[in-house]
């Protein structure tokens, strides 16, 4: 058994269902994150997990214990949320101590003195006589982060806690909560819906659709052996082709490019060059018309003297071909 397990969970609003018999085995000291689309049931199952909304059927059990029914203030988690809700009439040090006083009901001096250690590992020492209000997005995300693993919890329920940061603050807080996490080795679940977070900072991913689970992996097993063609299609850059009956998908970087007296898969009309630094994204047409991505080298593209309009000829090597049939990778 997992450390956190979550077992046949479904859960409706009305008639809307939010999840559909979830399973979710994560051990301890993994993060995890929850990955999908806008309504697919992300927050209702991370509040399930916290104990701030009931599910109408299935178990949660933390560390091999039964706590479904238990409320949220006994299971020792450590919680962040998109809105930070600091105490705004409180400083940094304040909002972190009314946690260790409140819920730890330390003395004072060791109060400070974690407060104090919490503060050092996320880096905000100097702002520390601060009001919110006097902070960053960012910083003001790290207090919360901070006020969390406070408490030392066996688990860190994070919603989104990075959503509403800048894509700079954003890359630089992923790599921190990621280095404080593994420092802490506290489980931890995070919700996000950007997936260029999830690949880089989990151990493992859940792709969730429509109220299901989709996939569970690593982040390499989800992008190179995408389970449905929906994950296929939500992470990363993904082409469509139909052959046989059967659904085929490669990623634009699994082009090849051949020449014209070679043996080629198909051959495409470029409509655009997106350069993207090292490499450069063709946007080309098939004969078909439907539309074809190919990431080649920048250097190849200039070699080549590729422009629009110019034909090119392309290698899909069937290793690199995933082939769906029915909803599922074959
Ligand atoms: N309190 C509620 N009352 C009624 N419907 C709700 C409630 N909370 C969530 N839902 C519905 O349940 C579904 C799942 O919502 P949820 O908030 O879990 O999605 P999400 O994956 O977190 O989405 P987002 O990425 O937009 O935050 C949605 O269709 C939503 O409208
Ligand atoms: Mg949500």
């Amino acid at each position: 058994m997992g450390f956190l397990e979550v077992e046949n969970i479904t859960k409706k609003f009305g008639r809307q269902t939010a999840l559909d018999d979830i399973n979710v085995s994560i051990e301890r000291g993994e993060l995890v994150c929850i990955l999908g689309p806008s309504g697919c049931g992300k927050t209702t199952l991370i509040r399930i997990i916290a104990g701030l909304e009931t599910a109408d059927g299935g178990r949660i059990y933390m560390d091999g214990r039964d706590c479904t029914e238990l409320p949220a203030s006994k299971r020792n988690l450590g919680i962040v949320f998109q809105s930070y809700a600091l105490f705004p009439n409180m400083t940094v040090h304040g909002n972190i101590m009314f946690g260790l006083r409140q819920k730890k009901e330390l003395p004072r001096d060791e109060a400070n003195a974690k407060a104090l250690e919490v503060l050092r590992l996320v880096d905000l020492l100097e702002h520390k006589d601060k009001y919110p209000r006097q902070l960053s997005g960012g910083q003001q995300q790290r207090t919360a982060l901070a006020r969390a693993i406070a408490l030392s919890p066996d688990y860190l329920l994070l919603d989104e806690p990075l959503s509403a940061l800048d894509a700079k603050v954003r890359v630089k807080l992923r790599g921190e909560i990621r280095k404080i996490q593994r420092a802490l080795s506290v489980t931890t679940v995070m919700v996000t819906h950007d997936q260029e977070e999830a690949l880089t900072m989990a151990d493992r991913i859940i792709v969730m659709n429509n109220a299901v689970v989709e996939q569970i992996g690593t982040p390499r097993e989800i992008y190179n052996h995408p389970a449905t063609p929906f994950v296929a299609n939500f992470i990363g850059m993904m082409n469509f082709y139909e052959r046989e009956g059967e659904v085929c998908a490669i990623r634009p970087e699994n082009i090849a490019l051949a020449d014209r007296r070679d043996v080629y898969d198909a051959s495409a009309k470029i409509q655009s060059l997106e350069f993207k630094g090292p490499l450069t994204r063709i946007h080309g047409i098939l004969p078909g018309a439907e539309e074809i991505f190919v990431d080649i080298s920048s250097e190849a593209v200039d070699n080549l003297s590729l422009r629009e309009n110019s034909m090119i000829f392309l290698r899909m090597p069937e290793d690199n071909v995933m082939k769906y049939s029915e909803g599922s990778l074959i």
